[in-house]
């Protein structure tokens, strides 16, 4: 998919309040500082279009972008930040569940998961969540540019043999760096079929 245009919309902690026009939507979900909002950047070739931070819990809302005028991409906050969510680290903000289990235009959510680390219980009992409410989404592997090939790998295969301890088969699932570019491609191509593929319908 060629990007021609991608404008910020509006910033939301209220699901009911974010625009309403019947546009497909995607949304950027993970923890705090897997890199959402510079994959976004990435993704739109746009710089300082999402707010990035090495600090986690930059994104502190639902920020909504519209894309080439006809589809929407969402930016959330991260889920597992312990200054945000002190509670509990397994709690998830409750807008953002408010989120998915109310927003009607959304199609698909993309799970960031950083492709350094081992699979972590909250990405895990978050996917199963969005499973159980018959959410689908597809998994990002985000930073590959900070593994060598052999050692990404290794982490993809020990990621997809950890879904299958809970899952049929391993989900959609693709490799990105907001690095490099790395993955660009595949995913704006796989967001263009599914809107193609809901216009014919
Ligand atoms: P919150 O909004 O706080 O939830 O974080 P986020 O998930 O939006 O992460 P953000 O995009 O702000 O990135 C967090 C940090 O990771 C920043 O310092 C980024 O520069 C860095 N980062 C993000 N993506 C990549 C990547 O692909 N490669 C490398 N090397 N660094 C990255
Ligand atoms: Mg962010």
């Amino acid at each position: 998919m060629k990007i021609t245009s991608a404008e910020f919309v509006m910033s939301n902690s209220d699901v009911d309040k974010c625009p309403n026009n019947p546009i497909p939507e995607y949304a950027f979900i993970g923890r705090s500082n897997v890199g959402k909002s510079s994959l976004i950047n990435m993704l739109m070739q746009r710089k300082g279009l999402a707010k990035t931070s090495g600090r986690p819990g930059k994104t502190q809302l639902i920020n909504h972008f519209l894309i080439n005028k006809n589809w929407h991409l969402v930016d959330l906050p991260g889920y597992g930040y312990a200054r945000v969510s002190k509670s509990s680290k397994k709690t998830f903000q409750k807008f953002i569940t408010q989120y998915f289990e109310k927003r009607q235009q959304l199609v698909l959510g993309f799970v960031l998961i950083d492709c350094r680390h081992e699979p972590q219980s909250i990405d895990l009992e978050f996917m199963e969540w969005l499973g159980e409410s018959q959410i689908p989404f597809a998994i990002v592997f985000t930073k590959a540019d900070k593994l060598k090939p052999n050692a990404l790998k290794r982490n993809i295969d020990v990621y997809a043999e950890k879904m299958l301890e809970t899952w049929e088969e391993m989900p959609m699932y693709f490799i990105t760096s907001a690095g490099n570019g790395t993955g660009r491609d595949e995913l704006l191509d796989y967001i263009e079929q599914i809107n193609l593929d809901m216009r014919n319908q």
